[in-house]
């Protein structure tokens, strides 16, 4: 019998994942592989992906070097925004976590024709990566990038961002890390500003600076040079859509 590839246990393990996860936070689309994603997944699952595993992981270990700083990307969707973070910050490790196939192919891709060492991909929901893979106070910090923001109001309990997994990814932050949210729908902007502030281990970067908080007194960050327009941000603009930053840190006990 012909063994499975990374990619068919991938797929199957996630049909399994539809049954059993707790927040629904996303559906999964099969989505269409392009040749390049196919070869990609193919060639690049072994190097740079690491097996969902319910055993702790080190980090460390995984990017072969010990004393670098470890950012989480939490639904990386096409990996652009993933691989240009990295390439222009090779002293960091990225750990890219996302459920769509073609997306982990699309990363896969960027990382081979960047030539870029410091990502690693796990294709998992991301609630179960953090409760059984990451070791608490390990994160210099998490980036999450448009999370589907589930306009109907009977689709809001399917929110990645609640205060139960933010209580969750402030665990796995080591104190003075930070957690960076963007957003283009205000409501939801709304929502995670209102859940960010409500946790008591979090503190808002933006109104750190008193003459900022008395003058415009906004609660959101400018956007980190860091995070690049992606191409889906670049056509809100010109449609005249705003995007919301939301920068906190996370606090001492
Ligand atoms: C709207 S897309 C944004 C993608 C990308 N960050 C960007 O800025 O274009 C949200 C992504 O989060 C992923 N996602 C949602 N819930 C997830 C979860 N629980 N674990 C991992 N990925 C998740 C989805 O598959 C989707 O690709």
């Amino acid at each position: 019998m012909m063994e499975k590839s990374l990619t068919e246990e991938n797929n199957q393990e996630n049909s399994e994942l539809l049954k059993y996860r707790p927040i629904r936070s996303f559906v999964l689309r099969q989505g269409r592989l392009t040749v390049g994603q196919a070869r990609a997944l193919e060639n690049g699952l072994p190097k740079f992906g690491i097996q969902y595993t319910v055993k702790t992981l080190n980090l460390s270990t995984v990017f072969n070097r010990g004393e670098s700083k470890k950012i989480l990307e939490i639904g990386f969707g096409m990996g652009e925004a993933t691989a240009h973070i990295a390439q222009h910050a090779p002293e960091l490790d990225f750990l890219g976590v996302e459920v769509h196939t073609p997306g982990v192919g699309a990363l896969l891709k960027l990382i081979e024709e960047l030539s870029l060492t410091n990502v690693r991909v796990i294709q998992h929901d991301v609630v179960e990566v953090l409760n059984n893979m990451i070791v608490d106070s390990s994160l210099d910090g998490v980036h999450i990038f448009f999370p589907d923001p589930w306009h109907k109001k009977r689709h809001h309990k399917r929110r990645l961002i609640q205060a139960e997994f933010v209580k969750l990814l402030c665990s796995k932050l080591k104190v003075g890390a930070y957690l960076h949210v963007a957003t283009d729908w205000q409501e939801y902007a709304e929502w995670v500003l209102q859940i960010l502030q409500d946790e008591p281990l979090l503190k808002n970067t933006a109104l750190n600076n008193e003459i900022k908080c008395n003058s415009t007194n906004t609660p959101y960050a400018e956007k980190p040079a860091y995070r690049p327009l992606t191409k889906f941000e670049n056509r809100g603009i010109k449609l005249g859509h705003c995007v919301w930053d939301l920068v906190f840190i996370r606090c001492a006990v």
